[in-house]
Order: structure tokens, then sequence, then C-alpha cells
């Protein structure tokens, strides 16, 4: 059998997004092995997720390192002292500096709760509903040194209603970002990623990769 593929994922905060991955690999959908769990953030509930899993969660004291080059230098060297060879952003509340994606070229992923380019940064439902959008969705993509602007990798699509509210969005959101994000993982996984520019291919998937996942319904003849 194949080594399962290393990830070591960053969080700051609830973790569902691990969770829906340690699922995935509980569950024998994902082939790869959380190698470690890193925070920013002491107490963050995503810690206590991977400890209960009996997955290394460390937490890591931005304030222990003089400036953010410094803070990714120490996250890379533990990342790669634990042989990681994916890393998964998930909830992370820190922007990668050069030396950390430089690092891990093409093989750090985030998930972003909007169908980018539209969207991108925080306060993202509020964007959406500000604009009234009549679709938005999460999607999951290569970081570069922009912010939210690398390749992309697979998007979902949830509708939005006239009397959606940030956190009735968010939430049909988070659900797509559950399937969506350990499924971009495994075809990592099975290494059937292949990068072009911008463009992101999965080798052995039919054309047109994706069916159409939400159409509106139309009222004309
Ligand atoms: C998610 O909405 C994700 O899209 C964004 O941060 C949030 C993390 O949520 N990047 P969780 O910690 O995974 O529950």
């Amino acid at each position: 059998m194949a080594p399962l593929l290393r990830l070591g994922v960053l969080v700051s905060g609830r973790g569902t997004n691990l969770q829906s991955i340690i699922d995935a690999i509980e569950q024998g959908k994902l082939k790869a092995t959380i190698a470690v769990v890193i925070s920013n953030v002491k107490d963050a509930p995503a810690l206590d997720r991977a400890t209960r899993h009996n997955i290394p969660a460390l937490f890591v004291d931005p304030k222990g390192s003089k400036g953010k080059e410094e803070y990714d230098r120490e996250l890379v060297r533990i990342l790669k002292e634990r042989g990681v060879e994916l890393v998964i952003l998930a909830g992370f509340m820190r922007i990668m500096t050069s030396l950390f994606i430089q690092s891990f070229p093409n093989r750090i992923l985030n998930i972003h709760p909007a169908l980018l380019p539209s969207f991108p940064g925080l306060k993202v439902q509020e964007a959406a509903l500000k604009h009234a959008v009549k679709f938005s969705g999460a999607t999951v993509h290569i970081v570069d040194e922009g912010v939210d602007t690398g390749p992309i990798v697979i998007q979902s699509v949830v509708p939005v209603l006239h009397d959606d509210t940030d956190e009735s969005l968010a939430e049909r959101i988070l659900k797509e970002e559950h399937k969506i994000y350990p499924q971009a993982i495994q075809w990592f996984a099975q290494g059937r990623v292949r990068v072009e520019g911008r463009k992101v291919i999965i080798e052995g998937s039919k054309e047109p990769a994706y069916p159409v996942l939400f159409n509106p319904p139309l009222e004309i003849e």
C-alpha cells in the first residue's frame, strides 16, 4: 500500500473544516494522515478536536517570534520535521509570508467561504449580501502570494435567499466547505492534481469535470 499523504493543518478557531477532514479520513474516504495540527491561538477549539482524535496538536505562540517571517520559519521547521507534504489552512487567521509559501510550492491549500474571485478577504457574507448576489459558495484554492488569489481547485455553489443573514448564508456555505475540502485533498493524495498556470487539472476526471450543481428555475418557454 502506498504511504498516506502527510497533512499539516493550520487552524485558529472552531475547526469544523478540520473535523470534516478527520471524519473523511476515519471513514476511509480520504487516504491521508494528519501529521500535526498547529494553531496560533492557544485556546482554539480546533486543537481540542485534534487531541480527541489522538492527533498531535500544537499551539505556536506568535509572541514567541520576532515578526511574521520568523514565526513562519518556525512553522515551516515544525511541518518539515514532521514530514508534512501538503499544508491545509482551515480557518487560519494569518496571511502567510513568501518564505512560507516558497517552502511548499503549490502544496498549500485554503478554503474560502465565497466564489472567488468574488469577495476575497474578511467579512465575506456581509459583502455578498450587500452586493445582493444571487449565488455564492465555497472555494478551495492553492495559496499563492496574494490574499485569496491562488489557482482554484474546486468550487461549490449555493443560492442566496432574500431573507438571508450573514449567519444563515455562512451556514449554507459551510455545509459545502465540509464536502469539497476533503475531496480536494483526496485528489492531491491520489497524485491527480496538475497545475498549469492558473488552471488546476484533475487527471482522470471526465470532461466536464463537474456537473452543473445548481440552476435557477426558469419561467420562460
Ligand atoms: C470557514 O468559513 C472557512 O471558509 C474560513 O474560515 C472558516 C473556518 O471555520 N477560511 P472552521 O474553523 O473550519 O469551522
